[in-house]
């Protein structure tokens, strides 16, 4: 038999059949990162509300708090997100059960109890001197990894143990092109969390390692991470040929560390650190889309090479998105305000938030759902998710739509604000502190607030459905899972 061929015999023996440990876990971090991407939203819809009413939950529930769960909520549930997406796919590779079941399931229950306490905390104490004892407890201020220190150094001893899980099962069974890639991530993605822990009063050197952790997180290691994901999401959901999906692996992967790893400089434009980084910053970032554009051709150019036959139409729909919305999320939008003279007048402005929206669905929301489907798709059974679904598949194509559409309108509204304010505080005004209260008065950029709110409620019910979708997908289907035919490699 060809390689070319998703060997059927590997999806429906017994010996897979969704009862696999690995694959049981990953169910759970699949739901708990749901609960928190539903919780993400929430907070997104109250922080989108106050921006148009400034009133709304003064006192109770301040912007501040709000936006700071939003956007912890999306990392963790992302980070859950990868964390079941490669519990999911390590026994797959390795061909045998995980290594360390037990304690991956403790570890599940652990990091699931200091995630609630940490939200809860932050929920509950809200304001309050910043001082040792607070960054211990409460918050340690670095956005996007807020978590208190005593969580920190639990997130360290949880993120060692799947570390152990992962290598351990990949070195008692096989090692692929795949795995070598993945666990080799795995130990920079990590280590990469430790710059974020590091603490100094000086502002300019704190911003200057927390960068480490959020620019070579997404654009380096997350980046590689979701690249495995898709070579393996081919092979499974396409029959695509190994080699060739491996060999487009270690380009893309060469190319985004030599573009990422110096591209971190073009957050390094206004934070005191030395000028040399304009340069550096300005010439490596704006090579990061090349990678980016290698990985549309090599998704489109697999799923047109097979017919867009596979074996579940919704994880091949999403696996897709996650390509476009990183080529156009990562890529174009990052491009566009990444050189110092465009950034001068753009840097934290609503032009960034619409690239943070846009990069973070488009990139990394998408493919962690890509993978859930396929993980459903198994739990219930091996059944068919090709095309001819009852109702012609009518609820995880709406909910597709809807939160493509729902994110993009939101990315398009920001834009619109962000340019009117660009203009009008920066480049007219002068960037004076008057200025930037008149820019977020004029028209264009209020009327850009209402729009990102409208398609806030699509993104929202498209996410609602896709919760239905998942829960309900494939529970009648009687018949199995498409088998491919076989493609000349
Ligand atoms: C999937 C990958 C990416 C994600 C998830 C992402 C996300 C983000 C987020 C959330 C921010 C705001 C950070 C903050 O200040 O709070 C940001 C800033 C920025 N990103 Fe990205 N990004 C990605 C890739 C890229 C790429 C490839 C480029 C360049 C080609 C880029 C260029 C920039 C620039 C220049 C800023 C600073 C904006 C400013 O000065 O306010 N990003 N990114
Ligand atoms: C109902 C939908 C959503 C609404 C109404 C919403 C609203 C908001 C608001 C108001 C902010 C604060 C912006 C500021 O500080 O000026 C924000 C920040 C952010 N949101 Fe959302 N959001 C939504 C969904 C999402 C989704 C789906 C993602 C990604 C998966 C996301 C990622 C982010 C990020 C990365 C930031 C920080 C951006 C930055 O610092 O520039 N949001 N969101
Ligand atoms: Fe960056």
């Amino acid at each position: 038999m060809s390689e070319a061929v998703a060997n059927p015999a590997d999806m429906t023996s017994d010996s897979d059949s969704g009862e696999r440990p690995g694959q049981k876990l990953a169910l759970y971090y699949f739901s708990a990162a749901m609960v928190l991407f539903a919780a993400q939203i929430l907070f997104g819809l109250i922080i989108g509300l106050q921006y148009l009413y400034p009133d709304l939950l003064y006192n109770v529930l301040d912007f501040s708090v709000a936006r700071m769960v939003h956007i912890n909520a999306m990392i963790v549930w992302l980070l859950m997100g990868f964390i079941g997406c490669i519990y999911w796919l390590v026994e797959d590779e390795a061909g045998r059960d995980l290594v360390g079941a037990k304690l991956a399931f403790l570890n599940f229950w652990i990091l699931s109890g200091a995630v609630t306490v940490v939200v809860l905390v932050y929920l509950f104490v809200q304001i309050g001197p910043g001082e040792l004892r607070s960054i211990w407890l409460i918050n340690e201020g670095r956005e996007y990894i807020e978590a208190p220190r005593w969580a920190d150094i639990g997130i360290v001893v949880c993120v060692l143990i799947f570390f152990y899980n992962v290598a351990a099962t990949f070195m008692k069974g096989r090692w692929s092109g795949i795995s070598g890639v993945l666990v080799l991530d795995l130990i920079a993605l990590a280590a990469l969390y430790l710059a974020g822990m590091h603490f100094t009063p000086n502002i300019s050197v704190d911003q200057h390692w927390w960068w480490w952790v959020v620019h070579l997180w997404v654009e380096a290691t997350w980046e590689v991470l979701v690249g495995c994901i898709m070579a393996w999401g081919l092979i499974r959901t396409l029959g695509a040929n190994r080699r060739i999906v491996t060999t487009w692996l270690y380009i893309e992967v060469a190319m985004m560390f030599g573009s990422g790893i110096l591209g971190l400089g073009h957050h390094y434009f206004w934070i005191g650190t030395p000028e040399y980084w304009l340069t550096i910053g300005g010439f490596f970032s704006a090579l990061e889309p090349i990678p980016l554009v290698a990985m549309v051709v090599h998704a489109v150019y697999d799923a047109g090479r097979h017919g867009f036959k596979s074996t579940n139409h919704p994880a091949l729909a999403w696996l897709i998105a996650h390509a476009f919305g990183n080529f156009f999320g990562a890529g174009v939008w990052g491009f566009m305000h990444t050189l110092p003279q465009i950034n001068l007048y753009t840097h934290g402005t609503q032009w960034t938030a619409s690239h943070g929206h846009l990069a973070f669905f488009g990139a990394y929301a998408t493919i962690v759902i890509a993978v859930i489907y396929l993980a459903i798709q198994k739990a219930r059974g091996d059944v068919w998710m090709s095309g001819d679904l009852p109702g012609n598949g009518w609820a995880w194509k709406w909910s597709l739509a809807l939160l493509n559409i729902g994110v993009l309108g939101m990315t398009v509204a920001l834009l619109i604000s962000g340019y009117e304010q660009s203009f009008v505080e920066r480049a007219l005004e002068g960037s004076t502190w008057s200025a930037y209260f008149e820019a977020q008065q004029t028209p264009w950029f209020v009327q850009g607030m209402q729009w990102r709110m409208i398609f806030g409620w699509v993104t929202a019910a498209g996410l609602a459905l896709l919760l239905w979708d998942l829960a309900t997908i494939g529970r009648r289907e009687t018949r199995p899972v498409q088998v491919l035919n076989a493609v000349p490699a």
